[in-house]
């Protein structure tokens, strides 16, 4: 079934008529104790809610999280924000359609940036720390698969296909800057294991062939020790293989590349299990904080749909933004493209 209408493109009064993929779904009872569905449908251009009001029944443990739906409906404005009200939905076979019509597609070169990494790798010096980046990014296929497709997040931050390469490249690059800014007093193949590894257990914490969602190891054990987990891992592995490294791994080294992945979150109650206790690992959360945090308010501004200079409501950071003229020169844009 070919897809031919797109969630960005639906507008008030549209009449829907097209398969989606659902990310999200849950069933709830109105006040006149009718079950209604509530749903987000996606395709590779975005997301829109849609609520399912007649049948609700029959729908019930078949149109679920990550089915291919084909819906037929209509678009309508509520509370300012599009909304689809489905009225027929019917689920599809995968072999019946083109699945990357439906994930989000990722304007980032993955190759490109696996390789940017690769070369700050090869500018390491300290032999044991460049050798466990190496173990960890040239030796193992798996991981250099997952780690040029996986997301950074389900939500919020590089919430996209490749999105946490994209951030641990740029993450890098800042530590680099500073270490030549702060010169000796930072170690720097310390701090880009920090950047490299700080996040390196989401490649299993999230499953991310459909949509994305928190795996059972992520849910019950969590980036952060995951993480160290690898580095234990690979440390063992290095040093079982004669002549990767000049002796054992000493274990000041092991620990403070360890300590960087726990304190990364900064805070206790953020989850981080330490708070940073060396001046790298202070460093790595607060670059980590700083990139995650300037993606998610780009991401924010880019997606916004309000007229004028001001964001709607950012619940997460509770504020409005003030968009900047290539933000209201890209709406614009889109606006003159779906009236013509
Ligand atoms: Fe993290
Ligand atoms: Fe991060």
């Amino acid at each position: 079934m070919k897809k031919s209408q797109f969630v960005k493109d639906l507008k008030e009064k549209d009449l829907v008529s097209s398969p989606f993929l659902v990310k999200f779904c849950a069933t709830a009872v109105g006040k006149n104790g009718k079950p209604y569905m509530n749903l987000i449908l996606m395709d590779k251009s975005g997301e829109v809610e849609t609520r399912v009001w007649e049948d609700v029944a029959s729908y019930m443990g078949q149109v679920v999280r990550d089915a291919i739906v084909h819906v037929e409906g209509r678009c309508q404005s509520y509370q300012g924000r599009r909304q689809v009200v489905a009225e027929r939905l019917q689920v599809l076979r995968e072999d019946e359609v083109e699945i990357k019509d439906y994930l989000p597609e990722s304007h980032l070169d993955a190759d490109g940036l696996y390789q940017q990494l690769l070369d700050f790798v090869a500018t390491m010096k300290d032999p044991f720390y460049r050798a466990l980046a190496e173990a960890v990014f040239k030796d193992d296929a798996e991981i250099t698969d997952r780690v040029k497709r996986a997301p950074a997040a389900k939500s919020i931050h590089h919430a996209y296909k490749t999105g946490l390469l994209e951030h641990v490249v740029s993450i890098t690059g800042m530590l680099d800057g500073l270490s030549r800014h702060y010169g000796e007093i930072l170690d720097r193949d310390l701090l880009f294991l920090g950047g490299f590894f700080h996040d390196i257990g989401k490649i299993w914490e999230l499953a991310y062939d459909r949509v994305t969602d928190y795996t059972d190891e992520g849910k019950l054990i969590g980036h952060l020790v995951m993480g160290v987990e690898l580095i234990d891992r690979k440390i063992r592995e290095l040093e079982s293989q004669p002549g990767r490294i000049p002796g054992a791994f000493p274990t000041d080294k092991k620990l403070l590349v360890k300590h960087l992945v726990l304190a990364h979150h900064g805070k206790l109650e953020y989850g981080s299990p330490k708070e940073p206790q060396c001046v790298e690992a202070l460093v790595v959360h607060m670059i980590d904080d700083l990139d995650s945090k300037v993606n998610a308010i780009t991401k924010f501004i880019e997606q916004d749909q309000t007229p004028g200079r001001w964001t709607a409501l950012n619940r997460n950071f509770e504020r409005f933004f003030y968009k900047p003229d290539w933000a209201l020169e890209k709406l614009l844009k889109a606006q003159t493209k779906s009236e013509s």
